[in-house]
């Protein structure tokens, strides 16, 4: 365990589909970082809401929900596996609804707290590159590197589009991208730690870019603010 001071933290924050879990991975990988997505923690919860036939945005409902459950992210060979009440949920919280309800119930400040001391306490512990919405706003204002990662809705669309289509799911272009940009309205427009760069964030506009050159840019940007170097 590190002194929490000496750990290093990169927050990577933005819309849906920006890539910031294939960015933060690749990153966390070249820097030897523990890599956290904080987005399956909030789609662990809105599956359970799911799992009970709880409407994701019934803040009572849910709220009473947060007492009688239990989420766990364990790390294991650089991935992040989440559980609910001891069961392994694997890509069952990647399902499109799972979207839908992990936005909503990410609404309702009983949620954001429930998270909070969980995502607070791996970042203490390790040196990190956290992803999410309020990293580098609200869990990690220490952050040393904030990234504000986005693409036009469209760009975003199409990349979840394909990658849908890869995985051989159902995919319609049109409704991906009103789903997308539904869910950038409700993230950035809620109460409580809405979508938007921290004031010391860089703005990386990735639109055009393949994954490979936004990690090119990523690495270099940490090396001259970090003064860190590639562990492979
Ligand atoms: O990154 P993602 O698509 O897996 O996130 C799912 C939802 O969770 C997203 O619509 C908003 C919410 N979220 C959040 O409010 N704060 C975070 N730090 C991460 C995700």
């Amino acid at each position: 365990m590190m002194d929490k001071k000496t750990t290093l933290k990169i927050a990577i924050d933005g819309p849906g589909g920006a890539g910031k879990s294939t960015l933060a991975k690749s990153l966390s990988k070249k820097l030897g970082f523990a890599y956290v997505d904080t987005g399956a923690i909030y789609r662990t919860v809105g599956f359970a809401a799911r799992e009970r036939g709880i409407a994701p945005d019934d803040a009572a409902a849910v709220t009473a929900m947060l007492g009688e459950i239990k989420v766990e992210a364990r790390f294991e060979g650089g991935r992040q596996d989440m559980y609910l009440d001891g069961e392994f949920l694997g890509d069952r919280i990647r399902e499109h609804d799972i979207s839908h309800y992990a936005s909503a119930v990410s609404a309702i400040p009983a949620v954001r707290d429930y998270l909070f001391d969980m995502q607070r306490s791996i970042a203490d512990a390790n040196n990190v590159i956290m992803d999410g919405r309020d990293i580098g706003t609200v869990i990690l204002p220490d952050a040393q590197l904030k990234v504000f990662l986005t693409a036009t809705p469209e760009e975003r669309a199409m990349r979840r589009t394909n990658e849908l289509i890869e995985k051989g799911q159902n995919a319609v272009y049109e409704q991906i991208l009103a789903d997308i940009k539904e869910r950038d309205e409700r993230d950035s427009s809620r109460a409580v730690a809405p979508l938007k760069p921290a004031d010391d964030a860089i703005l990386f506009n990735n639109t055009g870019y393949t994954p490979e050159q936004s990690l090119a840019e990523l690495l270099e940007i940490a090396k001259d603010k970090l003064g860190v170097s590639e562990v492979c």
